[in-house]
């Protein structure tokens, strides 16, 4: 029998802090297949992709490509040989440079001394025909929407030539939409022979894609098999190690004043955010209003001239009577604007700054930290510890950098931190997005329980089930305009959602 295309065997990972990431992790891995790998946010599974990708190395166990140990001195460069191609949790493309230079990146076509733009044009073009992922080669990174990069991501990765692709978390930023299209083209390639691992924290993706399940917990497998042989159920259990209750706004109180008022707000596309035609809607203390358009539909633009980011061209957006347009982030915080974003390590952190440098956040001038610029590193450090227990957030600790946390986890300080500056507006873009199950349900009672003590609560999500299950009122967005303004209701689905989402009716 041919061997797997890879096998662990009892692969240990212990990071420098104490952290045991990975511990006895032994599977395979069958050529041809595509094998999900589960577990919660801090189980191990990044890190142990990255010891497969030649990124870490494991302290001790094996890993084996078609039945051959890799060496000591396994590297990306030598997993790229073997056919391995990554796409990582957080994205990796250079921001200044175009589609095309980040996916010749490190192996430029050149001619003569001169690296070769038109060869890696045409490269890209060429790849991105064959997996029809459709990119323009010359568009700049730092333009794009976050679904656009991902496919440049999963370019670069599949523009070698790969036999497996290791996909981290692929759909965490993009939409149903853009989802079903991504499964439709890995489907196809793996048809072709293309082995695929995928880590998603969304059960119905798992089942939608995947042959076989791995679940990890605490750097150990807990669960193994063929996906016919296991219930969703099952897979929660073993995720978590117990079951989680779905958060659900129940009780709707009396609306308390207006908090944020958006009057005919009209912007055209810039770069970074999409047009606004029109926009206008009014969001009391105690109310969530969520936001639901396919990504690319104005969300990116509300959210700009709500963060006072950019400027609309016409019509107004005040929080609590005052222009957010006049106010930098420092005042609109001051003013009593959160903001959880969607994109939350290009936005919301710093992951070369502590834990606790990170949970203070815009925080610096508060009196209760001690006296700007002496904060007192005591209570600064006290106070990250309170939102790391209250949020379950693993690390080791106010002093880990937040580079060193996994994905969700950093995702959750972030959200604490918003959470706890009881803020009088929170726009909250996509907060659940790549955090699991178990967190993910907290974040959301957190959400209901905000606006419960009388805040107002913007809450964009593409997961329409979340919508549904916060939202009050919700709004449609479709080409900038608001499509649909909708009563939240045991009748209103995902389903109902629909024609308005694609345009194809309107109820404003
Ligand atoms: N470079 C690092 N230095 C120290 N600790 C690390 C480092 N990378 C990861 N860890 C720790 O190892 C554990 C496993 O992290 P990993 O990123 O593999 O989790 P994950 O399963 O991918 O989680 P998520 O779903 O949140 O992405 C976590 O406790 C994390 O904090
Ligand atoms: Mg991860």
């Amino acid at each position: 029998m041919t061997p797997p295309l890879v096998a662990f065997r009892d692969v240990e990972k212990t990071f420098p802090n104490g952290v045991r990431a990975l511990r006895g992790v032994t599977f395979v891995v069958r050529a041809g297949t595509c094998h999900a790998i589960c577990g919660e946010n801090g189980a191990g599974k990044s890190t142990l992709m990255k010891c497969l990708f030649g990124l870490e190395t494991p302290d001790s166990g094996s890993i084996l490509i078609d039945g051959r140990a890799v060496g000591p001195d396994h590297s990306p460069r030598a997993a790229a040989a073997a056919g391995i191609g990554m796409v990582h949790q957080h994205f990796s493309l250079v921001a200044s440079l175009t589609v095309a230079e980040n996916i010749v990146l490190g192996r430029e076509p050149t001619h003569g001394p001169l690296i070769d733009r038109a060869a890696a044009r045409a490269e890209v073009r060429r790849t991105a025909t064959r997996f029809q992922l459709a990119v323009d080669p010359d568009a700049q990174v730092a333009g794009l929407s976050v679904a656009a990069q991902q496919k440049v991501e999963i370019l670069k990765a599949l523009a070698r030539d790969v036999r497996l692709l290791i996909l981290d978390e692929p759909t965490a930023v993009l939409t149903p939409q853009e989802t079903a299209e991504l499964f439709e083209r890995l489907r196809h390639l793996r048809a072709e022979g293309l082995t695929i691992i995928f880590i998603s924290h969304k059960l119905r993706e798992v089942r939608a894609l995947a042959e076989h399940v791995t679940v990890l917990r605490e750097g150990r497998v807990v669960g193994d098999a063929p996906i016919g042989a296991i219930s969703d159920d099952a897979i929660a259990r073993l995720v978590m190690g117990r079951e989680v209750r779905a958060a659900r706004r129940e009780v709707r109180h009396a609306l308390g004043p207006e908090v944020l008022r958006v009057a005919a707000l009209s912007m055209p596309a810039a770069a970074a955010a999409d047009r606004l035609v029109d926009v206008s809607f009014v969001l009391h203390a105690g109310e969530i209003l969520g936001v639901a358009g396919v990504e690319g539909n104005g969300q990116r633009g509300l959210v700009s001239v709500l963060s006072g980011l950019t400027r609309p061209a016409s019509g107004q957006a005040s929080l609590l009577g005052r222009d957010v347009w006049r106010m930098d982030t420092a005042a609109l915080r001051r003013a009593g604007m959160g903001h959880l974003p969607a994109d939350r390590f290009a936005q919301g952190g710093a992951r070369t700054l502590s834990v606790a440098d990170n949970a203070i956040g815009g925080e610096h001038r508060s009196p209760a930290l001690g006296r700007w610029p002496l904060l007192s590193r005591w209570r600064v450090e006290r106070r990250a510890a309170t939102m790391v227990s209250a949020y379950d957030v693993r690390c080791r600790g106010p002093r880990a950098l937040l580079g060193s946390l996994s994905g969700g986890n950093a995702q959750k300080l972030i959200a604490a931190r918003e959470f706890a500056a009881e803020p009088k507006l929170l726009i909250a873009d996509e907060p659940t997005r790549g955090i699991d199950i178990r967190a993910a349900a907290f974040i959301r009672t957190q959400i209901i329980a905000l606006a419960e003590r009388g805040s107002a609560v913007l809450l964009i999500s593409a997961d329409l089930d979340e919508l549904l299950s916060l939202a009050d009122r919700v709004l449609v967005l479709f080409g900038g305009r608001i499509a649909a303004r909708l009563e939240n209701g045991p009748s209103l689905t995902p389903e109902a959602l629909g024609p308005y989402m694609l345009g194809l009716r309107t109820a404003a």
